[in-house]
C-alpha cells in the first residue's frame, strides 16, 4: 500500500519506518526541514533501539521517503496518518492545533478516496472534529470527495517501540465505515497473523481506549507508590508485598514497581488530559486527580529522604546521581523524576555529579545552563566517575549496568557509603551487611 505519515516524532517515525519494513511505500512528512534533511542522511532524532537500521535500509530501498511537502506525498497515497504532537495546554487539556492544521491541509489537497487516520493521542471527539475540518476545506474548494476518518491509537513504549509495533498486544481500529475498516485490516494483517489482534470499535471508543490504558497504568504505579510509603512506616518490605499481590492473575506483576514516580511524555500528559475532559463535563475525577498528585509527591520523595538524613541545607555536600532519563532504554528526560531531584539538591546548595548511559546530551540541552557553567552539575563519562568523593549516591533510573555494580569500588570512591535507591534495585540486608547506609522506596527507610 502507499501511505503518508504526517509528523516524524516518536510515533510517526516508528509507524512510517515499520510499515516500510513490511514492504509498504511510505512518505514521512514533517514541517521541520532540517529534521527531514537529517533523516534523508539516515540520522534519526531519537534514541530508539533498532529504528536507525530500519530507517536507513528502507530509505536506501526507496520504500521510505522523507519530505516537507504533504501535497506531493498525498498524491501518491491511499492512507494518511496524522501523528503530530498534542502537547498539554496550560490548563492540562491537549492542544490540538497541529492535528487540526494537518486535517486542513489534507482537506485542501484531497483528490480521491482516502482514509485519514488519527494516530496521535487525542481527546474523545477529535475524530469528528477532523472530519468537519476536512469537509469545510472540501466545501471551500467546491469539491466532494468521499473520505473516512479512523482512530488508530498507538501503544508503543519508548525503548521498545519497534518491537511493540511489530508484535502488538492489540490493534485498535476506531472506524464507522466498512470501507475504511477493510483498508485498515489489510494494512495490519501482517501484524495479526498468529491470532486476530485487530479490534474494531467506534472512533470515540478507540480514542477513549488509548487514554484509559495509560491512565490505568499510571494508576497502578501511583497506587503502589502510596502503598510503599505506608509499608515504610509499618516496617513492611513493599517488595514482598509486590510479589505477593502480583501472583494474583487479576492483578499481575507488571506496572506495580514502586519507585520515585512516573515520567515521560505520555502518562503525565494523558492523565491530565482525562482530568480536563472530566472537569469540562462537570465531573469530579477524584481517582485521576489523586494519581496525578501522588506522582508529583512521589517525585519529591528522594529529596525528602535526603533532607531527613543530611538536613535542609545541603551546601558543601556532593551527590552522585545515577540515571537521568525518565526510564531505561531512552534518552528522553521529559517529566523525568531526575529533574525534580536535581532542583531539590542544587536548590538546597548541593553539587551533583551525574551519569546516564545515553541521556547526557539531552541533559545538556534541557537543564538550566547555569548549573553547568557554575559546575553545580557535572556530567561524567562513566558511572564510577560520578562517585568520586561524594557524600551519597542516588539511583534514579534503573539502567541495567547499575544493577550489579562493584560495591567495593563504590565504597572506595565515595566519601561515605550512603545510597538512596529510587528504584529498589538492591537488597537492603545485603547493603547493610556490606556497610552501606541504604535507603530505598518502601523498604524500612
Ligand atoms: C507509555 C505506555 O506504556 C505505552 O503503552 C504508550 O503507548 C505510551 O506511554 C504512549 O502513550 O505513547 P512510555 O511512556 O514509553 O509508554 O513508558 P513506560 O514504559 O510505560 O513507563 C512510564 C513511566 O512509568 C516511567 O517513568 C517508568 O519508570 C514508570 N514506571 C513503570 C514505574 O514507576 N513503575 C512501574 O512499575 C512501571
Amino acid at each position: 500500500m502507499n501511505l503518508t505519515v504526517v509528523g516524524t516524532g516518536y510515533v510517526g517515525l516508528v509507524t512510517g519506518a515499520c510499515f516500510s519494513e513490511m514492504g509498504h511505500n511510505v512518505y514521512c512528512v514533517d514541517v521541520d526541514e532540517s529534521k527531514i534533511e537529517r533523516l534523508k542522511e539516515g540520522i534519526i532524532p531519537i534514541y530508539e533501539p533498532g529504528l536507525e537500521r530500519i530507517v536507513q535500509n528502507n530509505f536506501q530501498e526507496g520504500r521510505l521517503r522523507f519530505t516537507t511537502a504533504l501535497a506531493d506525498a498525498m498524491a501518491d497515497s491511499d492512507v494518511y496518518f496524522i501523528a503530530v504532537g498534542t502537547p498539554a495546554g496550560e490548563d492540562g487539556s491537549a492542544d490540538l492545533s497541529y492535528v487540526i492544521e494537518v486535517a486542513r491541509e489534507i482537506g485542501r489537497n484531497l483528490d480521491k478516496y482516502a482514509v485519514v487516520v488519527d494516530k496521535s493521542t487525542v481527546p474523545v471527539g477529535t475524530g469528528e472534529r477532523v472530519r468537519e475540518v476536512i469537509l469545510e476545506e472540501l466545501q471551500d474548494r467546491g469539491v466532494d470527495h468521499p473520505f473516512d476518518v479512523v482512530s488508530n491509537p498507538e501503544f508503543l513504549k519508548e525503548g521498545a517501540a519497534v518491537d511493540d509495533f511489530m508484535r502488538p498486544d492489540r490493534i485498535i481500529i476506531g472506524s464507522e465505515s466498512e470501507r475504511a475498516t477493510e483498508v485498515m485490516r489489510t494494512l495490519y494483517a501482517d501484524f495479526s497473523r498468529n491470532h486476530d489482534k485487530i479490534m474494531v470499535m467506534g472512533v470515540r471508543d478507540a480514542e477513549m481506549t488509548k487514554y484509559t490504558a495509560n491512565a490505568m497504568l499510571a494508576t497502578k504505579i501511583s497506587f503502589m507508590n502510596e502503598i510503599s510509603t505506608l509499608c515504610e512506616r509499618l516496617g513492611v518490605d513493599v517488595e514482598k508485598v509486590r510479589l505477593g499481590i502480583g501472583s494474583d492473575s487479576r492483578i499481575g506483576y507488571s506496572f506495580i514497581y514502586p519507585g520515585c514516580g512516573y515520567g515521560g511524555s505520555c502518562f503525565p500528559k494523558d492523565v491530565n488530559a482525562l482530568i480536563h475532559m472530566a472537569e469540562q463535563r462537570q465531573l469530579f475525577p477524584l481517582v485521576l486527580q489523586s494519581v496525578h498528585q501522588r506522582n508529583l509527591f512521589q517525585k519529591m520523595m528522594l529529596g525528602e529522604k535526603i533532607s531527613t538524613r543530611f538536613g535542609k541545607d545541603l551546601s558543601g555536600l556532593t551527590f552522585a546521581v545515577w540515571g537521568l532519563a525518565f526510564k531505561p532504554g531512552t534518552d528522553d528526560m521529559r517529566e523525568a523524576p531526575s529533574i525534580a531531584l536535581l532542583h531539590q539538591l542544587i536548590g538546597a546548595g548541593a553539587r551533583v555529579l551525574a551519569y546516564d548511559p545515553v541521556a547526557a546530551e539531552t541533559a545538556r540541552r534541557e537543564l538550566p545552563k547555569a548549573w553547568f557553567e557554575e559546575e553545580k552539575l557535572v556530567l561524567t563519562e562513566h558511572q564510577y566517575d560520578a562517585l568520586k568523593g561524594v557524600d551519597a549516591m542516588v539511583l534514579v533510573t534503573e539502567w541495567k549496568p547499575f544493577r550489579h555494580p562493584d560495591f567495593d569500588a563504590m565504597k572506595r570512591l565515595m566519601k561515605a557509603p550512603v545510597v538512596f535507591d529510587g528504584r529498589n534495585q538492591y537488597d537492603p540486608e545485603r547493603m547493610e551487611s556490606m556497610g552501606f547506609d541504604y535507603y530505598a522506596m518502601g523498604r524500612g527507610k
